[in-house]
Order: C-alpha cells, then structure tokens, then sequence
C-alpha cells in the first residue's frame, strides 16, 4: 500500500511578469513522516530560477527536499499556512480536529488571501482564476463579521462570512482579513473582548511611531468603525496592486519552529536573524536597520517580536532578499517586560545597553563603539518621535507610554 499523499503543485507569481507557474511540487509519506518538495521540471526548463525560500530550498534542480520541522511541511508552506485564528476557522468550517496536520490547514486555506507569492492546489497548472478581496467600503461590514467571528455569533452578512471562512490563510493570532483601496491591499484587525486596553490604537500609534523615527515601519490607519469599534488598518508588503511578492518569515530565515518549544528558542536571535539577511544577499543597512528595531521594541517595551513577527521579501527591481517592514509592532500593555523574546545578543533576552550593543558586529557595525554612537543618535530620535505621536494615544495609554519612555530610555543610555 502506498504512503505516499496525493501531490499538492505549489505556484508563484512570477515576480518579473506576474504570471503563474508552477513552481514545484510537495508530497508526504505519511508512513515516514517526511515531506519532499522538488521544483518542478517546467519551471527549470523554462529557464526560470527564483528560490521560493533561499534558506531552507535553494533552487537546484531534480533534488527533493526534505523538509526538517512543521511535521514534513516546509518552511515556506508552513509560512503561507494560518496560525491560530485561520486554523480556528478552518476547524470550525470543515470540522478538523485541532491535531490535524499543517497540510490539511495549507489545502484548505484558500489562495485568494495567502501570505506571500505563493498558492497551492492539486492541478498541475495553475488555477487562472483568483477570487478577488473584500474592497474597503465594506469596512463596517466587514468588522461587524469579524467580531460576529470571534464571539461566535451568526453571520451578519452570509455571502461576506462565507468569503472570510473560505480566506483564512493569514497568520497570526487576532480576527483579521484583507482590504483593497486602490492598488493598496491592508490587513484590518478590529479591538477584541479580551483586550485590556485599546490595542488597535496603541498598535496604529506604535507603527507611526516608528515611522517618524525614520525606520521603515508599515504604515497604518486607525479607524472607529460601525458603533465605535476601535480597528488598525496595516498595508501589506507583501502586495503590490495585483501582483503578489514573495516573502518569507524570520522562523523559516532562522530556521526553527514557531510556535516552538524551550529547545527551539535558542535560535531566536536578532544577531543571527542580521547574518541570514546577509546570507541570502540582503545589503548591510538591513542588518543595520534589523538592529535599529530590536532597539525600537526594546524602547517600547514590545515583548511579542517573536520569530514569525519578523520577515524578507523579494525585491523584483534589485532582483534581492530585502527585510521587510516591521509589522505587528505593539508594546506590552500590561507590564513594561524586562525582555524581549529574541535574543539581543548571544543568550541574552535582557532590555539593557550592554546586551544592544554586545553583538553589534554581526549586525553590521564596524565595532561597538560605532553601535553606541549610533544607539545614542536613535535613542533621541525615537524621544523626538514619540512627542509627533503622543496625541494619538488616548489618555490612559499616553500615560503609560510616557512612562514606560522615561524608565527605558534611562535604562539604556549611557
Ligand atoms: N503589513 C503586513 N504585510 C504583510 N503581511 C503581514 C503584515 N502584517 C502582518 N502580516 C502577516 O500576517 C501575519 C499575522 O499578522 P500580525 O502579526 O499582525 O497578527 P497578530 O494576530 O497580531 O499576530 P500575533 O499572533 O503575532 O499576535 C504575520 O505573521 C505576517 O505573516
Ligand atoms: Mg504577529
């Protein structure tokens, strides 16, 4: 009897054309437990070359590879999977067990809102058609379903909630969908019943604090949709009109598994995050501007800068890895953490000067005293950049920001 699944073809849009071609092919032996991924003859006779994730699979041709985590999922496919709240759709919708196998999520998630360039389906070809994404005047709408989602509640517009069941490849773990206004695609994440302070605001202010700092931060929009219902527009990078780019988180840049256990932590690291970019041919100022926003969460006291809130993409005029724009940037609203979830430098989570600037040279730096003068410049930079967007913040949470300023600051300067 054969263990060997049915093959999933997996399809990239051509970063240069925009086309779809079938990139390679996936297949699990489920006796084994190992997943192959080859790319596929055509696209090699077709002379292209686009590695689909330059760490993990390489382009070489007539090699399978095999993937090392996610149960047999490759890293990439496993990036273009749903985490908690697609799977909780999925389940829901098609009944699957919470143990199901990341494929089923990957199959069953739908292209039409996936991560990145990718898609996946069981014709050799790719599909020609691609459904198209809610548009931004079905804001109201489109919150009122989300939170109708999340609480378990009925649909308040069948056809939208029937198209979000089907769309429920994004990661993460908050009720999220997708937008279109113009040729600009954004993620929309509305405030939940769980939490404990205005999270969307506090996520959009965070984001434009970023940006006037002078980092490249994704922008944001904040928006009271319906009754008031606080909700952050993010724009994806990972969209440009309708051509789709290809991306590829910082768990599969690194190499390890996230969600993950103990063992898997130790490898959740900024520095080593700074040598993958330069690996895969990124310039120096992206290990620069990685170091930048480690400072950055550091600051803001942003414990949540796990491995998959960390990204590359493509860049199809430099024909290059890039990093991407920092995303999902929001400090702890409870506590201000003593921590981060990466490392700063090598074993050391602590938020202090002297873990910042310790492994600076793996980030780009000449030496460390460079790394202090530049620290030194950014930290009044991200001062200056707080007093531009204070008046976002509502009055509790400007408060609590200010704070949370004046301890870190003074905890890592000189
Ligand atoms: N601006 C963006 N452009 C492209 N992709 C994005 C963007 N923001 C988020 N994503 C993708 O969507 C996923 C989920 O988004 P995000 O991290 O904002 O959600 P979340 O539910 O708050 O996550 P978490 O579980 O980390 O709290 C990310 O891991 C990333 O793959
Ligand atoms: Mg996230």
């Amino acid at each position: 009897m054969t263990t060997i699944s049915k093959p999933l073809f997996i399809y990239l849009q051509r970063p240069d054309t925009g086309d779809w071609v079938t990139v390679g092919r996936y297949v699990l032996d489920t006796a084994s437990g190992n997943g192959l991924f080859r790319y596929a003859p055509s696209y090699v006779q077709a002379g292209l070359s686009w590695s689909i994730d330059p760490v993990n699979l390489p382009f070489v041709p007539d090699r399978d590879f095999i993937a090392p985590r996610y149960h047999g999922l490759h890293d990439v496919l496993r990036d273009a999977c749903p985490d908690a709240w697609g799977r909780l759709l999925i389940q829901r919708e098609h009944g699957l067990p919470t143990t199901a196998h990341d494929l089923r999520y990957l199959a069953l998630a739908g292209n039409a809102d996936r991560w990145g360039a990718l898609a996946v389906g069981s014709a050799k070809k790719p599909p020609a058609a691609h459904l198209a994404t809610p548009r931004l005047a079905q804001l109201d709408t489109l919150i009122q379903e989300l939170l109708a989602m999340s609480e378990r509640r009925g649909p308040v517009d069948a056809s939208l909630r029937k198209r979000l069941m089907t769309h429920a490849s994004l990661g993460g773990a908050r009720p999220k969908a997708t937008v279109r206004d113009g040729a600009a695609s954004w993620l929309v994440k509305p405030l939940i019943a769980t939490d404990t302070v205005d999270i969307p605001l506090l996520e959009h202010a965070t984001q434009q604090w970023g940006r006037v700092s002078g980092l490249d931060f994704a922008d944001t929009v904040h928006h009271r949709a319906g009754a008031g219902i606080s909700v952050v527009r993010v724009r994806r990078f990972d969209r440009d009109g309708a051509q789709r780019c290809m991306a590829i988180s910082g768990a599969s840049l690194l190499g390890t598994t996230y969600p993950g256990g103990a063992s898997d932590a130790s490898s959740w690291s900024y520095p080593r995050l700074a040598e993958e970019l330069k690996r895969i041919g990124a310039p120096r100022e992206d290990g620069i501007a990685l170091f930048a926003r480690m400072v950055f969460n550091a600051v803001v006291g942003n414990d949540d800068d796990h491995p998959r809130n960390h990204a590359a993409r493509y860049d199809p005029t430099e024909k290059r890895w890039r990093l991407a724009p920092a995303f999902d940037v929001v400090p702890n609203p409870d506590d201000t953490p003593g921590r981060l979830t990466m490392q700063l430098s090598q074993g050391r989570h602590e938020i202090a000067r002297d873990c910042i600037v310790r492994d600076a040279v793996r980030f780009g730096f000449g030496n460390i005293g460079e790394a202090e003068a530049y620290l030194d410049q950014l930290l009044v930079r991200l001062r200056e950049g707080y007093e531009q967007v204070a008046g976002l913040l509502d009055a509790g949470l400007r408060e609590k920001m200010q704070q949370r300023l004046r301890d870190n600051l003074g905890k890592l300067s000189r």
